[in-house]
């Protein structure tokens, strides 16, 4: 194993949805070494202009390849929108970024209506549009929305009685246009799977992209001769690292410390 399979992957978000991911990639790849990266300081990415949230990316992307990581993770839809060519342009370790499950959601469809729960960033992007264009042309696209919503789980919890208004107002639709398919294409939707599903009609499969990023990553690190690792964990945040750690604690039952990182 060379020392370099040894150093550990960058992992990041604008707050920790990206957890949904990592859960995935920790189940595949239970031997790497990662870092979590939570800008707490700037959640929620969704509703902020792009030049902004590619910046923001970009600088993460930098102070994570600086670290000595061996590899990056763009936990984030919104971030992958704005920035995914930027942060390949500016590093040379592999960098995977995942963006709403499309392409298998289209295969899925017997009904052809796929409905796409995201942030507004991710729907404007055109990015997306070329994601639709590409998988999904002959069906039809029904696009949500949900200001909000990533905030609320992370601040009030995914019961909340907010969040529960929120996913009436956001999933309601998607059921009365009969979507058989829908895409989570946010990664803290995921925390909320179970009462997207309950609003729902109850054939619908939903769709979230933890699985097929864990597969693309270990493809990846093989591609690259760089598999290897302790299976350590490390967090840091731009955010208030004590507040960042119970929120932690809360939403994933982790107890671990959180370092302060002034990105
Ligand atoms: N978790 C992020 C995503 O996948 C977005 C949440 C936010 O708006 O910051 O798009």
């Amino acid at each position: 194993m060379s020392i370099v399979s040894q150093k550990p992957i960058g992992v990041f978000d604008s707050g920790l949805g990206g957890l949904t991911v990592l859960e995935s990639l920790r189940a595949r790849l239970p031997d790497e070494d990662f870092i979590y990266f939570s800008d707490a300081r700037h959640l929620p990415y969704g509703d902020k202009p792009e030049p902004f949230i590619r910046t923001r990316a970009q600088q993460i992307a930098a102070v994570l390849a600086e670290c000595g990581c061996k590899a990056i993770v763009v936990a984030c839809n919104t971030a992958t929108a704005a920035a995914a060519e930027g942060i390949r342009a500016q590093i040379v370790i592999p960098v995977v970024a995942l963006e709403p499950a499309i392409k298998p959601a289209a295969t899925l469809t017997r009904n052809g209506i796929l409905g796409v729960l995201a942030t507004t960033h991710t729907l404007a992007s055109r990015r997306f549009a070329q994601l639709v264009k590409t998988h999904a042309a002959g069906t039809t696209v029904i696009v949500q929305a949900c200001p909000g919503l990533a905030e609320a789980i992370e601040s009030e919890g995914p019961k909340s009685a907010k969040v529960e208004t929120l996913l009436d107002a956001y999933v309601r639709p998607l059921a009365s246009a009969n979507a058989d398919v829908v895409v989570l294409g946010c990664t803290h939707y995921p925390w909320v799977k179970a009462g997207i599903a309950r609003r729902l009609l109850p054939e619908t499969t939903v769709v979230d992209t933890g699985e097929a990023v864990a597969r693309q990553l270990e493809r990846r690190l093989k591609e690259e001769n760089l598999l290897g690792g302790r299976g350590q964990l490390r967090f840091a945040t731009s955010g208030d690292a004590l507040q960042v750690g119970a929120t932690l604690a809360r939403l994933c039952g982790i107890f671990a410390p959180v370092e302060s990182w002034a990105i």
